[in-house]
């Protein structure tokens, strides 16, 4: 695949759901995070961040003003118009008002060397490991491990949902969203809900501190544009998987609930934090 024939995704989408998933990412894993960085910041002076699939950018608005000190950001991906927007809308501002700069890089992440990590302090992700293969993900822990670089990777999605009220056609629906993810993208097999948990066990079996957080998107009517959406893609994507399934009519009564409110759904991903073997931080030291 080239550059020019990644899938898109739309910055519309990205930008409906940024709210949601400022919401859900955990917020407890930055302390550790916030810790671990200040020992860099002593010795380096300044932070240097590498946000891999950044889309528009939400992960850096996000972050950035959660953390200390200068900060320059590389952010990647292979859409340049969504770098275009990420790099255009960047925060720049860090918590202390120190200077936040950004740089793009249109580039595949998953070619990502050792060696492009040279002096990176972090590697962020957002949404981004249910759309990689397990070799993939191999790679990605390596070259992080291998250069020592520290990951936060958040809003990796695990196939659970919970709606409320319930309706008959929901565990069978959920799970057909759940092999959608697992599918096969040109000879790759994405691992989908399962790409979380291998990042965490592939971190760990090298030895380093990993510290998982459950992240939830709340649905319904307090997000009911992106609720709308979200099920407008979400049902026929699982109902594919599900052929036989009256989808049509379970799109229409889920749409119906969240018309009069009635309709929640909490969608469940799940959060990483990845440091060094040795590092000394609020979650202790290996
Ligand atoms: C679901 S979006 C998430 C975007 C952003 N991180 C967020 O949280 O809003 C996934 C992003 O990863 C990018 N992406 C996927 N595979 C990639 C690859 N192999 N190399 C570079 N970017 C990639 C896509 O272009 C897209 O912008």
């Amino acid at each position: 695949m080239t550059l020019t024939d990644a899938p898109r995704y739309a910055p519309t989408w990205l930008e409906l759901r940024e709210p949601a998933d400022a919401d859900a990412r955990a917020r407890d894993l930055i302390d550790p995070l916030r810790q671990h960085l200040a020992a860099t910041l002593t010795t380096r002076g300044s932070l240097l961040i590498r946000d891999l699939g950044c889309g528009t950018g939400s992960m850096q608005r996000w972050l950035a003003p959660q953390l200390d000190g200068p900060q320059r950001w590389i952010l990647q991906d292979h859409d340049a118009d969504l770098l275009a927007f990420a790099t255009a809308n960047a925060a720049t501002l860090a918590a202390d008002a120190s200077r936040v700069t950004v740089m793009p890089r249109h580039a595949d992440l998953t070619q990502l060397s050792a060696g492009d990590l040279l002096s990176t302090s972090l590697v962020t992700a957002s949404a981004l490991l249910d759309l990689l293969s397990r070799d993939e993900i191999e790679r990605l822990v390596s070259t992080c491990v291998e250069a020592g670089c520290p990951a936060l990777i958040t809003l990796s999605v695990t196939g659970g949902i919970d709606f409320s009220p319930a309706d008959p056609l929901d565990d069978e629906l959920t799970a057909g969203f759940a092999d959608h993810l697992r599918s096969h993208v040109e000879g790759r097999e994405l691992l989908g809900p399962d790409a979380g948990a291998a990042a965490a066990e592939e971190f760990s079996q090298r030895g380093w501190i990993v510290e998982q957080r459950s992240s939830v998107w709340q649905l319904g009517a307090a997000h009911a544009d992106l609720t709308a959406e979200w099920l407008r893609g979400w049902v026929p994507a699982a109902a594919a998987r599900r052929p036989g399934l009256d989808a049509e009519s379970y799109l229409t009564r889920r749409l119906d609930a969240l018309a009069t409110g009635e309709l929640r759904a909490t969608v469940h991903h799940t959060d990483l934090l990845a440091l060094p073997h040795g590092a000394t931080t609020l979650l202790g030291a290996a």
